[in-house]
């Protein structure tokens, strides 16, 4: 079911199959998007509300004027800046777009991925006339994000493996958390979830100051309050905490900042990159190792910081 055969992969997708795939941000559960029962069992294999809009994936920005109806300058720049690369842009949607893919709102997500795999998948894919994928996270609903092949696995092996789908292996995500997604649907970009691609980024990008709020927040499920969440109950703590530490503990934080007495480290990620690019596996693998409690020492600064924090709160709700 694990394969780095892209062609074998290309042929799943464009026959109705399911197949996780590599992105630089985490690994996506990719089906055809114009495929109707195969984006179904999307939702069923994720264990994913029926109403909860995917992102379209396609190979280059060109394409993704086959699903946005129309966009800001604005977008147009920051699209051209950045794609591909770890951003959604919400637009309005194209007749292409399914109530089933937009969650019958009347905008869809696109992204334009950069990892390597993801490319030549995507760009295969269209000479076979698939016209994008829709690719949300591959993990359990709720859970942590995958950012491995064998994280995958271990949430979604059993489901995959039963209904004859795959698992495209493309290593290690670059990223480590998921795409920045930009709301594009009025003079300002709104950011709908922080990623990579920082507030300055876009402002730098696009000249145009970023939104506060949005009036008609569309939905966006790793924006409920509780989310990206493992097993391990997940408590943010000051670097000089001097809180009685349980038993089954395990301790995340930058490496300059020393272990307490008696907790497991888990990670000591040496940049705010390496943080995001380590935090997922290290959530799993305290799941792995039983732990109740995971402490985790939150980065401070703006950017990927941000990014990273926006989870943490989310996995500590
Ligand atoms: O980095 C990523 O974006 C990864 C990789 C695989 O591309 N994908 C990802 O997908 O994170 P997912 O489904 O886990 O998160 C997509 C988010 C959801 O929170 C969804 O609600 C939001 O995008 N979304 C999708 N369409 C939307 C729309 N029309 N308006 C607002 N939010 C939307
Ligand atoms: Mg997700």
């Amino acid at each position: 079911m694990i394969t780095n055969d892209i062609a074998q992969a290309v042929a799943a997708l464009a026959s109705g199959k399911l197949c996780a795939i590599p992105t630089e941000t985490v690994y996506g559960l990719a089906a055809n998007a114009l495929d109707e029962s195969a984006v179904l069992r999307v939702f069923t294999a994720k264990d994913r509300p029926a109403d909860h809009p995917l992102i379209v994936h396609v190979a280059t920005a060109q394409d993704a004027n086959e699903w946005i109806a129309e966009l800001p300058q604005w977008a147009i720049d920051l699209t051209a800046a950045v794609w591909p690369g770890p951003l959604t842009i919400v637009g309005t949607r194209t007749a292409l777009a399914s109530d089933l893919v937009t969650g019958g709102q009347g905008t869809v997500a696109v992204r334009v991925p950069s990892h390597p795999v993801a490319q030549e998948l995507l760009g295969k894919l269209k000479m076979q006339g698939v016209q994008g994928l829709v690719a949300p996270s591959a993990n359990r609903f709720g859970h942590v994000s995958p950012t491995n092949a064998s994280h995958v696995l271990a949430d979604l092996g059993e489901y995959l493996s039963t209904n004859d789908d795959l698992i495209l292996d493309g290593g290690d995500c670059q990223v480590g958390l998921e795409s920045t997604i930009v709301l594009a649907t009025g003079p300002e970009p709104v950011i709908l979830r922080p990623g990579a691609i920082t507030l300055a980024d876009i402002e730098r990008i696009t000249g145009v100051a970023v939104a506060t709020t949005s009036t008609d927040a569309p939905r966006v499920s790793g924006s409920l309050d509780s989310h990206y969440s493992p097993l391990a109950k997940v408590v943010l703590i000051d670097a000089e905490s001097t809180i009685e530490f349980g038993s089954a503990a395990g301790f995340l934080a930058l490496a300059q900042v020393p272990t307490p007495t008696g907790l497991l480290r888990l990670g000591s990620p040496a940049t705010i990159d390496d943080f995001a690019h380590e935090l997922y596996g290290c959530l799993r693998a305290g799941d792995d190792l039983n732990l109740e409690t995971i402490y985790v020492v939150q980065p401070v600064g703006q950017g990927l910081a941000q990014a990273i924090n926006d989870r943490l709160q989310r996995a500590a709700f």
